[in-house]
């Protein structure tokens, strides 16, 4: 049993929406692209699973968050992938894949050819199996990757309410999750072994201002330790939490954010690899020529800094999908890549964004006991980083337009006293 495409992606997530959103304004015609997703329903932008889906009152449901809402573009109904005679394959597995032959060969037993593939896969997330700890199958342990792992953490938050959940990391799944469950009535441990939260991004001025806020909130920081091991109920489900430091937590509910590994296992020994994911040039290609990766899987050359990165950003994905089809349809067209790398959240009434590179020296700048905050990364002589908590549109705009030309800071200084008013002047 087969099938045959001039273009196959793999993964129904962020990219692939966006992905289709281009093809079809890039003219494909029907019948010429599919979709092939172990998710069992349409591209939604995943983002929202940690804030708007979470919330007790009016959240998030689909078809609300399919893609590409998230950037204020047409929404992709199940309907409109009809609509544009777009293959649409879900709840389906692609198990192996063939880049010489250019196939792929599903769960179900179907072969797919195709001319070009887009490796769209994304990441899972990390389990605590592999960290050494049994429990992810129990009933009241969840985890935060897809829309049946956010379905789980709903109906479990529905059942705990006035109920005690631990959080087991500090990085922006557990804080999302954290903030998501004190708006539901749960009372919140947050157990991690740095000694700050989103110890990859933050400062730890940043995070003592994020901390604090979260403690007011009620939330307990239990740093410099791990978990050890669970207690569990005769039906499986964890009771209480040992950890590393000999503590022993009282637990109705666990959420685990330890981070993600991306869904590259299908083309191991087949294409190339950099820093863990599919290393692509500055058009999303990889090593075999009819073969794309973009979004989380992709190791791209990021011109702006002069090095090649893995990104597991929602705005990498969407771009990276569109640059990809467009470098596929319109080769003559695509210039290369030029990303400048960007992340943001939102928790409770805070929201952030980040543009640049979080290395060199850190200069804060903006009242930390008030609403608008952030830091300026000044790294040999240039300024390529900016966080910036509480801003407005314009000023956003005006930051990721400043760090995109690293302007020289002579008087470091400055840029503490004229604060987000200094890219202004850039
Ligand atoms: P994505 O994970 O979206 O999609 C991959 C798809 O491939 C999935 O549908 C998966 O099931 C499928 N798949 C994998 N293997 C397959 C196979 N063998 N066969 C068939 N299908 C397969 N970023 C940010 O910048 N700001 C934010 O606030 C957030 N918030 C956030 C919250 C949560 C809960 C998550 C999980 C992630 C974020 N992110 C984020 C990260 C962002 O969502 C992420 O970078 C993008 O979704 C990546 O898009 P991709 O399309 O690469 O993967």
């Amino acid at each position: 049993m087969g099938r045959a495409f001039v273009y196959v992606i793999i993964g129904g997530g962020v990219a692939a929406g966006y992905a289709a959103l281009e093809f079809t304004k890039k003219g494909v015609s029907p019948g010429e692209l599919c979709i092939i997703s172990d998710e069992t329903v349409a591209p939604y932008e995943r983002p929202a699973l940690s804030k708007g889906f979470l919330l007790p009152e009016a959240p998030a449901r689909l078809p609300g968050f399919h893609t590409c809402v998230g950037a204020n573009e047409e929404k992709l109904t199940p309907n409109w992938y009809k609509d544009h005679g777009i293959e649409l394959i879900l709840g389906t597995r692609v198990e192996s894949a063939d880049v010489r032959r250019k196939t792929l060969l599903t769960t179900v037993g179907e072969t797919i050819a195709y001319k070009f593939l887009i490796i769209a896969t994304g990441a899972r997330a990390r389990t605590l199996e592999e960290i050494g700890i049994t429990g992810s199958d129990a009933e009241n342990v969840c985890y935060l990757r897809d829309l049946a792992d956010a379905t789980k953490l709903v109906n479990m938050m529905g059942k705990c309410t006035g109920g005690k959940a631990m959080v087991i990391g500090g990085g922006y799944i557990g804080m999302e999750c954290a903030a998501a469950l004190v708006i539901n009535k749960i009372h919140v441990s947050m157990v991690f072994p740095g000694t700050y939260c989103m110890g990859r991004l933050f400062t730890p001025k940043i995070a003592s201002y994020y901390e604090d806020f979260y403690k007011s909130k009620g939330v307990n920081f239990i740093k410099g330790t791990a978990l050890s091991s669970f207690m569990f109920n005769s039906t499986r489900k964890v009771t209480g939490a040992f950890l590393k430091d000999g503590r022993y937590l009282p637990v109705d509910m666990v959420v685990v954010g330890i981070g993600a590994c991306p869904n590259t296992s299908l083309f191991k020994d087949q294409l190339k690899f950099e820093n863990g994911g599919i290393q692509v040039n500055s058009r999303f290609q990889s090593s075999n020529t009819s073969v794309y990766a973009v979004g989380d899987v992709a190791s791209f050359p990021v011109k702006l800094f002069g090095d090649t990165r893995r990104l597991e950003h929602v705005d990498l994905a969407r771009k990276s999908a569109k640059h990809a089809v467009s470098a596929i349809m319109e080769p003559r067209n695509t210039s290369d890549f030029d990303y400048l790398p960007f992340f943001y959240s939102r928790v409770f009434s805070l929201s952030w964004q980040f543009y640049g590179d979080n290395v060199g020296e850190v200069i804060h700048f903006g009242d930390f006991s008030g609403t608008k905050f952030g830091g300026y990364w000044v790294n040999e002589g240039r300024l390529v980083g900016c966080f910036l908590e509480g801003g407005g549109n314009e000023e956003y705009e005006a930051i990721a337009k400043a760090i995109r030309l690293k302007p020289v800071v002579k008087d470091l200084s400055k840029l503490q006293r004229d604060g987000v008013d200094f890219v202004n002047e850039v």
